[in-house]
């Protein structure tokens, strides 16, 4: 570590800007309108549904800036060490005048009150930045997590489709500008680990920094993307100082293979994980584009999403299925066991105090292997699951050798569904051994009901979406 900088320094549009005053709660969509009257961005949930907080994010990876849609109501200010962030207020077109994306709105009257279009906008316009001719599909999805009460989407596609008519990204500021930024950024972010608020916050350098961080503060709250955390701010009221952020320590979230093995690292956020994870199996893009929306995709972790040990969280049944290790570390000691282990009761983990999830380990499935990944919810896009689940068989000659069957919302932790397994095993792929696992399903789990289902609901589902998977949901696994 070489030192301690006692302010927080990122670039806001185009001023660079320098914090020794940010507390470990502090969102950055309250810095922007009540510190800097950056009024554009709206304030709707406050916990990273409705989108129309959204601001760009851009962070220098692999020596290049990267700009990514987030919820700034849940992005707290500490993650914003060495970021640029982009507010609706820095857009303009190449002659000072709209932005394309902003002038397309306007043609195509995208916008009615006017509340949600901020957001749509800068959606959109890291849209545009990506892919300027985008298809329905990819509008669709980018849009996901941005609600609109009162135009009506139409409009609003039919603006994204035609951005691209009124510019291209080359005349665009942040792309002109990129090498400049990222030479800002480089130099803002040096100086080792930010400490602020008299040591309730730390940005720690590098892993290891994080390591002694934690063997200093073992209770502190650790913050990856902060779509958990930021929620248990703005609507639980919780203080969570101390607090330790990680989001930005990119050895935490390489992602890398061998010998068939892909391992994600913690910080990976789900849009990073995503085009590994989804070459490596089949069936998986479909699930994946269901989790959250584009915004809490970008910042949301694979590491998060475990340690929380949500009984409702999407990625653990899944990377249960498909066999996946947990890397724990503490200080310089790692340990590893099988992901279904990590989970030990509601709210309970097999996590020491200062150790942290290093990363996930997902082998990948053999050629032969049946997937099959659901996830039920009330609303298609932006929901929280009522049952998800992760299977993965295995057949020899009609023959069941291995069955890997998990699900989450059907029990206090995400967990294998240890009846139904052995029902399937050693007996031939066929409706008997099929009705036989539905059966132990039900000796499996005693489901609970909430708001969200009710228990009859969460068995049925188990039941039915095991049924679906052998009557031809079942994918063949990579060649
Ligand atoms: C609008 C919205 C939609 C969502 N949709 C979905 C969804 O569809 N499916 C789904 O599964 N989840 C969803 N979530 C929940 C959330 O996105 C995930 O749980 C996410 O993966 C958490 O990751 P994070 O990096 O944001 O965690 P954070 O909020 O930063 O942290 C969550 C918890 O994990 C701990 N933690 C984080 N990283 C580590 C680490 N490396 N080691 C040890 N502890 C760690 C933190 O201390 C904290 O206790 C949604 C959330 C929101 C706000
Ligand atoms: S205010 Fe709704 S997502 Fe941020
Ligand atoms: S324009 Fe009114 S909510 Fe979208």
């Amino acid at each position: 570590m070489s030192g301690v900088r006692r302010e927080l320094r990122f670039l806001l549009n185009g001023e660079e800007v320098a914090l020794d005053d940010a507390g470990a709660g502090d969102s950055l969509l309250d810095f922007l309108r009540l510190r800097r009257g950056l009024r554009g961005t709206k304030e709707g949930c406050a916990e990273g549904d409705c989108g129309a907080c959204t601001v760009l994010v851009g962070r220098l990876r692999g020596g290049d800036v990267r700009y990514e849609a987030v919820n700034s109501c849940i992005r707290l200010l500490p993650s914003l060490d060495g970021c640029h962030v982009v507010t609706v207020e820095h857009l303009s077109g190449a002659d000072g005048g709209l932005h394309p994306v902003q002038q397309a709105m306007v043609d195509c009257h995208g916008s009615q009150c006017g509340f949600c279009t901020p957001g749509i906008v800068m959606v959109l316009y890291a849209l545009w930045l990506e892919r300027p001719r985008p298809s329905e599909a990819e509008v669709r999805r980018a849009l996901q997590g941005n609600l609109c009460r009162c135009t009506g989407y139409a409009p609003i596609l039919r603006a994204a489709a035609i951005a691209g008519d009124y510019g291209l990204p080359e005349t665009d500021k942040l792309v002109r500008g990129r090498e400049a930024v990222g030479a800002r950024l480089a130099a803002m972010a040096a100086g080792g680990r930010v400490e602020l608020a008299g040591g309730a916050v730390a940005v720690p350098a590098d892993a290891d920094d994080l390591a002694a961080v934690l063997a200093s503060e073992p209770a502190a709250t650790m913050v990856a993307g902060s779509t958990d955390v930021g929620v248990w701010v703005n609507k639980d009221l919780r203080d969570i100082a101390p607090a330790v952020f990680i989001g930005h320590l990119d050895e935490l979230g390489r992602i890398t293979e061998k010998d068939g093995v892909i391992e994600i690292g913690a910080t990976a956020s789900y849009s990073d994980a995503e085009a590994a994870l989804t070459e490596a199996v089949p069936g998986l893009a479909d699930y994946w584009s269901r989790i959250g929306g584009w915004q809490i995709r970008n910042m949301g972790t694979v590491g998060g999403n475990i340690a929380n040990g949500s009984p409702i969280a999407d990625l653990p049944p899944v990377l249960i299925a498909l066999g996946a290790e947990l890397v724990l570390r503490k200080g310089k000691t790692r340990r590893t066991m099988p992901l279904e282990a990590y989970f030990l009761d509601y709210g309970r983990q097999d996590l020491a105090p200062g150790e942290f999830v290093e990363a996930v380990r997902v082998p990948r499935p053999a050629a032969d292997a049946r997937l099959g990944f659901h996830k039920v919810s009330k609303r298609r896009d932006e929901d929280i699951s009522s049952v998800c689940a992760g299977f993965m068989v295995r057949i020899d000659k009609g023959r069941i050798e291995d069955a890997r069957l998990a699900f989450g919302g059907m029990a206090a932790t995400p967990k294998r569904a240890a009846g139904a397994e052995a029902a399937l095993v050693g007996r031939d792929w066929g409706e008997p051994a099929m009705d036989a696992a539905m059966q132990a399903l039900e000796r499996d789990f005693t489901p609970i009901s909430d708001w969200r289902a009710s228990k009859e609901y969460r068995a049925l589902v188990a039941r039915n979406l095991l049924m679906r998977f052998y009557l031809g949901e079942a994918r063949t696994g990579s060649p």
